[in-house]
């Protein structure tokens, strides 16, 4: 492990006010969350994505509560110093003020998350007051909410018109005078992510949504070629890890085929004299 110190929100605010970029990224298993803790990336998102990069779902609504905490866990124990947030998965805050705390709480409860995310704006501005009152840290999600994919009409750039434009503006205005602490915009225009952080006091983290925003975020499994179905014109790929693996693979298939794995260095012996007593008593 590494020495750096425990994120703590303070740290956070203090980078954005300094002009310093915040680092973001999902994750949402252990061995890769040591990886994350060992680069020193301030915030790790624990998304519901998983439910589409680790289980193979086709969107992130079928994910549940039970799944996110399993894998929240999990990163915790990758990343002990990174700030950790749950995202608080479809239908586990939309039916009722009191629902979203329950599950907010369990990510701090069972899973020492540091706050949580939740998608939407002016009509969840109750949830996350609730949330906050029960002390749990809030991240707003604007723009490409991938919960509302069907009413949203697919993955794409959101807030294109001055009228879109305009909701997103207001939503995360909303947001931050709930008391939300941070405020991630996927898939917005770059000059409109730039106006908004401009006018937040509360960092505005960007998913493909430009330079100017107080920090960066990307999907892990689109970073390193990990998610076979698509990757998505904002990810940058910085190495092809899927390539990597599916090489290995294929080598070893054909190592066995071949016998040439296990070598001698794989496995173990036992002594000449423990053997001829064995062959011996066996007759
Ligand atoms: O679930 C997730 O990973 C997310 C990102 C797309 C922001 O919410």
């Amino acid at each position: 492990m590494n020495d750096r110190k425990k994120v703590s929100l303070p740290f956070l605010f203090d980078k954005m006010t300094k002009g310093v970029p915040l680092t973001m990224i999902t994750c949402y298993d252990y061995p890769m969350a040591y990886l994350v803790e060992q680069s020193g990336i301030d915030i790790v998102l624990v998304g519901d994505s998983l439910g589409m990069t680790m289980l193979g779902y086709d969107s992130t609504l079928p994910v549940t509560m039970d799944d996110m905490i399993r894998h929240a866990q999990a990163v915790r124990r990758g990343t002990p110093n990174a700030w950790l947030i749950g995202d608080m998965p479809y239908m586990s805050y939309q039916p009722s003020d009191e629902t979203a705390v329950r599950c907010a709480g369990r990510f701090m409860a069972e899973a020492a998350t540091d706050g949580i995310k939740l998608e939407g704006g002016q009509e969840v501005v109750s949830r996350v007051k609730a949330i906050l009152a029960a002390g749990i840290p809030v991240m707003g999600h604007l723009g490409l909410t991938p919960q509302s994919v069907s009413s949203l009409g697919g993955f794409r750039l959101q807030g294109k018109s001055a009228k879109q434009a305009r909701k997103i503006v207001d939503d995360a205005r909303a947001l931050e005078d709930a008391g939300a602490m941070a405020i991630l915009l996927e898939l917005v225009p770059d000059r409109i992510c730039e106006l908004i952080a401009k006018r937040a006091e509360v960092p505005i983290i960007s998913l493909g949504s430009g330079l100017n925003a107080d920090g960066q975020l990307l999907i892990f499994h689109d970073m390193f070629g990990l998610y076979p179905k698509f990757t998505p014109k904002m990810a940058k790929k910085y190495a092809d890890a899927g390539k990597l693996i599916g090489d290995g693979l294929k080598q070893y298939v054909s190592e066995v085929t071949g016998k040439v794995f296990p070598g001698p260095e794989n496995y173990f012996g036992i002594k000449d004299e423990e053997y001829d007593e064995l062959v011996r008593q066996l007759g």
